[in-house]
């Protein structure tokens, strides 16, 4: 499974990519609003940093105006990938984008019907939304279970791209479902490699041998 980093924030994605396990970064309007930066310029600078798929999401919510956006967006850099909410205005413009071979993730999936029409146009990545979800307390993960199913039954190429990640067991059952990414906040991300008794088995591993006699 693929493990992108969920954020706009460049520091954060560059800490994130120095540990090598970084596949790709995912951006919306609300992240990149935190940064107080031009928007393509923030994009043209991820996607400088990081050289797998990162996810500009359009601002428009008409066909005309998404479409129009996501070429720009898509013009920025190879590794760009157009981000569309999935409405019906936003499925016909992924079509069409899928047509032209522009990388789409179709955003905001909250059930298998709409993951089952993100395939049908051809997108590159589904995102179901699981912290989401789980918030209005329903399960976000049986979410990403049934869209990998249905994917799964008929070989829709479409990527299960699990976001809204809130907790390291959010990418641990991503993983068991057989989604094909994860996309993490760094906060998540740092948890991923923590485990108390990693800390006491290190801590007992170095006291040994400092206080061995004839070791140097
Ligand atoms: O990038 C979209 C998604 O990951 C947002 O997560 O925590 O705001 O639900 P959250």
């Amino acid at each position: 499974m693929k493990l992108f980093i969920d954020t706009a924030n460049v520091a954060e994605i560059t800490e994130a990519a120095s540990w090598g396990i970084l596949d790709g970064v995912t951006t919306n309007p609300s992240l990149v609003a935190k940064e107080g930066r031009s928007y393509h310029e923030l994009v043209a600078e991820i996607c400088r940093i990081v050289p797998g798929p990162v996810s500009a999401e359009v601002l428009a919510t008409d066909a005309e105006g998404m479409e129009r956006e996501g070429r720009e967006l898509a013009g920025i850099a190879e590794n760009v990938v157009v981000k569309l909410p999935i409405t019906q205005d936003g499925i016909k413009v992924c079509s069409h984008f899928s047509e032209e071979g522009i990388a789409t993730n179709l955003t905001l999936c909250f059930s298998p019907a709409q993951a089952l029409l993100v395939a049908k146009a051809g997108a590159t990545y589904v995102s179901p939304f699981v912290g989401r979800i789980d918030d209005v307390g329903q399960d976000g993960m049986q979410l990403v279970r049934e869209i990998v199913q249905i994917y799964d039954a008929y070989e829709f190429p479409t990527q299960v791209l699990v976001a809204s990640v809130r907790h390291p067991q959010h990418v641990v059952e991503s993983a068991l479902a057989g989604a094909d990414v994860a996309t993490v906040p760094l906060k998540v991300l740092q948890l991923l490699f923590r485990h108390p008794l990693t800390d006491i088995g290190l801590q007992h591993f170095l006291s040994d041998f400092r206080e061995a006699k004839d070791v140097h």
